[in-house]
């Protein structure tokens, strides 16, 4: 939703922008725009409607000296995307410049103040109320950049992360956040801001994660200083990043997403190195032994997410009610946070989030804290405002996912709720010791076992070719998968623009067989371990209609491959694994479709990587 970056130091701030850019693009990707302020004093601001690209071709011929700059990559919300609407935005006097990710909520009312004092507006953006707000502040009471943000902000309900910078002003850029991320870069005599550590981490590994309400002031050649809306100081905390430049990189694959789909032996063995033991026989979750006694006396745990981590915690409640006997409810951030749910303080709750930004998750979680609930988050990106805001809590550690379709993420995220699950078991004792001991030992084979099924790779992208006429799909499985169906169903959707809808098999007799004819692809996870005579029966329902059946079977599986038009083998193992296995070929599956039609993959329309607006 928006990526925003600056640069303040002794290089050209241009290229550092620019490239920052297009390591954030994949948080929004429908307009851009820089400004920078160059030695004779000029703000220059330049926005083109497009990608990072189209900015860069638009930029070729002007003045882009300056060693102090901010930039913007837009999702649009308030206002279609356009050159106009892109960010940065002027104040009225041209003075200010001001990029911003979130949303105003409070803007008309700002802007009708603003009119009746003279101001006049140019975009639809609630973003310029803000920067003209600044200014009337800051001309109206004769104050520093910094206070006038700092009053200005006060005023605002919403969500942001934004930076300003000032014609005359060439030694200091201005940024805040509230919930919004917002991290900046030290290096040697300058400071880097964006909204992830990716354009940072290229010059160094030192950040400084900005928190809620803070306002920080980036001065150059001076300290970092930051201060809270309500006007108190605070000392920068210095983490050190551990991501590396080849994680953000395509490594030789012409999308991220395919890079990221064959990554996965490793994230899932990044996922479990040090805990799931060299021998296979004890997994050590250190966010479950700190907070034992919550587990093991939980009456019940409520599971929020969004979108394939949603996805993600149905997998996590068959296991966690399987092996640990809680009762469990997975929730959508989004109507979780706004029904009045019934919290209690015994209760624990898990939220799920890759990017750990994920504005309903965010709210969920405040909401599910506030009643008291122990709050425990599985999030992939360190140190963001999820894990942040929770008591406790893992990383799934699948390292940087930059396609906007989750793959990586998303089998971490299972292994980890998997783990867990497991251990609340054994210390519980409603998961015997010999069940364990094989789960454990057929987990720790999952990354191998991946592998041999991404050897398809080819073979699937093949007979993927055989349906990019379809404008519909569906996707069945039973127990552990029907959440992967409904995974498979989502990436084919956000990727290739085909409609899909991911069922439970059995529930297809209630209604959605009516769509059934030789035009409608169904897809069908029908592997040994799970229901699989059932699953048999729907198939077979499906055939009597003339259905095209793509199945993903246990290897050496007969009867469901004699009935299926295409089938993908994939290797045997525990049934609450299966998920692990049957969700990689439906992203092969989803990704070349898509490659075939063209489809942006990485960048998929309307789409992006990080929702930080409800
Ligand atoms: O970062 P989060 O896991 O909180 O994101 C949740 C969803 O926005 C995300 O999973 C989305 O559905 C993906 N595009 C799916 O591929």
């Amino acid at each position: 939703m928006c990526g925003i970056v600056g640069y303040i130091g002794n290089r050209q701030a241009y290229p550092i922008l620019i490239k920052g850019l297009q390591r954030l693009e994949y948080r929004g990707y429908d307009s851009a725009g820089i400004a920078l302020l160059n030695s004779n004093n000029d703000l220059n601001v330049y926005k083109a409607k497009g990608k990072v690209s189209d900015l860069v071709h638009f930029v070729q011929s002007k003045d882009t000296e300056g060693t102090i700059g901010i930039a913007h990559t837009r999702w649009a919300t308030h206002g279609e995307p356009n050159q106009v609407n892109a960010h940065p935005h002027f104040s009225q006097s041209e003075e200010l410049a001001l990029i911003h990710n979130g949303i105003i909520e409070n803007y008309a009312v700002l802007k009708q103040g603003l009119i009746e004092n003279g101001y006049s507006f140019l975009s639809e953006t609630d973003t310029e109320v803000l920067v003209q707000l600044i200014e009337f502040i800051k001309k109206s009471n004769n104050i520093s950049l910094t206070k006038a943000v700092q009053l200005a902000l006060d005023q605002v309900v919403g969500a942001y992360a934004i930076a300003v910078i000032e014609k005359g002003q060439p030694d200091i850029i201005v940024a805040a956040r509230k919930g919004s991320p917002l991290v900046v870069g030290i290096g040697e005599d300058e400071f880097f801001l964006a909204s992830d550590a990716t354009p940072i981490i290229e010059y160094t590994n030192k950040v400084v994660y900005i928190g809620e309400e803070e306002i920080v002031t980036l001065r150059r050649g001076k300290e970092l200083r930051i201060k809270t809306i309500g006007n108190v100081e605070k000392t920068p905390e210095v983490k050190k990043l551990e991501m590396t430049i080849s994680q953000l990189e395509k490594g030789g694959y012409p999308h991220f997403m395919i890079k990221e789909i064959f990554e996965q032996p490793k994230t899932l063995s990044d996922s479990m190195r040090g805990r799931v033991n060299v021998e296979g026989d004890h997994i050590t979750l250190a966010g479950f032994i700190d907070n034992k006694e919550k587990f093991l006396n939980a009456k019940r745990i409520i599971i929020t997410a969004c979108g394939t981590s949603w996805h993600a915690g149905l997998i996590g409640k068959y296991a966690i009610e399987e092996f640990a006997r809680i009762p469990v409810e997975v929730e959508y951030s989004s109507e979780f946070r706004y029904r009045k749910p019934v919290i209690h303080p015994d209760d624990i709750v898990i939220a799920i989030s890759q990017s750990g930004e994920t504005a309903d998750t965010l709210a969920a979680v405040e909401l599910a804290k506030s009643k008291g609930a122990f709050i425990f988050g599985i999030c992939n990106v360190v140190g963001s405002s999820i894990p942040r805001n929770t008591h406790s809590g893992c990383y799934t550690h699948a390292g940087p996912e930059i396609g906007v379709a989750s793959t990586k993420a998303f089998t971490a995220q299972v292994t980890v709720l998997t783990m867990l699950a497991m251990m609340i078991g054994k210390e519980k004792g409603t998961l015997n010791n010999e069940n364990y001991l094989k789960i454990v030992s057929e987990l720790s084979k999952i990354p191998e076992k991946i592998k041999e099924i991404l050897k398809q790779n080819d073979r699937i992208a093949e007979f993927a070719k055989t349906f990019t006429y379809a404008q519909n799909f569906i996707y069945l499985g039973r127990g552990y998968n029907f959440p992967v169906a409904l995974e498979g169903a989502l990436k084919l959707k956000e990727i290739s623009y085909i409609h899909a809808e991911g069922y439970p098999a059995a529930e297809m007799k209630h209604g959605p067989i009516a769509l059934i004819s030789q035009e409608m692809p169904v897809v069908v996870i029908a592997t040994s371990a799970g229901m699989y005579e059932k699953v048999v029966s729907n198939i077979q329902e499906i055939k009597a209609r003339k259905g095209k059946i793509i199945s993903i079977v246990t290897e050496g599986d007969v009867v469901v491959s004699n009935l299926s038009d295409y089938t993908i083998s994939i290797p045997d193992t525990e049934e609450c694994l299966v998920p692990l296995l049957a969700a990689i070929p439906l992203q092969l599956f989803a990704y070349h479709i898509a490659v075939v039609k063209g489809c942006n993959v990485d960048q998929p329309r309307n789409l992006a990587k990080s929702v930080t607006v409800e």
